[in-house]
């Protein structure tokens, strides 16, 4: 399993040296953008991210927690991200900023919130490069993993295998060493914040993570 680090939870002016011993073994930055309407909290935009994107050439996967996604994808385009995803409970139309995704030159990604079934998104899944679950209401790090995402990436797969989809199935939100291990082989990927950030060595925890 890949891992996805949430920097939702790191010290905004010391991210340079907070990320240098960890760099080097992640595989994907999460980038939680929040804009205190979809969700009750506020995080960073894409400034933020265009910033970091001169630390280093990892993959971005860009989370957007915002209301109107399609307002923005150029923006976060421009910042560097390679995988923008949006939720599909999001006031937009998903199918045309799946293509303004992909217009502008990244990856697209569409994630589903907690009470949100799979088969909401069926119809988009032939033209999705990701699929993030979340599995805890989206707006904080740190919250409690919630069990039904397990059978919704499940899901996801038997739907890749069976349609020869392309989409990676992510997942997002309270993992760490045991509940990554209730869906290692469902995921291709996870994200991780605070289970690896905010560990006394965060290294170590990520190499747990890695090695489920
Ligand atoms: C929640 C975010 C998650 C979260 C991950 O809204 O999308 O990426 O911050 O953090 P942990 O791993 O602490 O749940
Ligand atoms: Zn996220």
């Amino acid at each position: 399993m890949k891992v996805s680090l949430s920097i939702l939870t790191i010290d905004y002016a010391n991210v340079e040296k907070s990320l240098s011993n960890i760099i080097d073994d992640i595989d994907y930055v999460h980038m939680d953008v929040m804009d205190g309407v979809f969700v009750p909290n506020i995080s960073f935009g894409y400034s933020f991210i265009a910033s970091l994107r001169k630390l280093t050439n990892k993959t971005f996967d860009t989370h957007l927690m915002i209301m109107h996604p399609q307002n923005y994808i150029e923006q976060f385009a421009n910042a560097g991200s390679n995988y923008i995803t949006f939720h599909v409970e999001a006031d937009c139309d998903v199918m045309e900023t799946i293509k303004l995704i992909k217009k502008n030159g990244c990856k697209a990604g569409l994630s589903i919130k907690p009470n949100t079934p799979v088969s909401e998104i069926e119809k988009y899944l032939p033209y999705l490069d990701m699929v993030l679950v979340m599995s805890v209401e989206p707006g904080f790090g740190g919250q409690k993993f919630m069990m039904d995402a397990v059978d919704k990436c499940k899901e996801l797969k038997c739907l890749r295998e069976e349609n020869n989809y392309n989409y990676l199935i992510n997942i997002d939100g309270g993992i760490n060493n045991i509940t990554g291990a209730y869906v290692k082989d469902y995921v291709d990927l996870a994200v991780s914040g605070s289970y690896v950030l905010n560990a006394v060595n965060p290294v170590e925890n990520l190499e747990k993570l890695k090695n489920l």
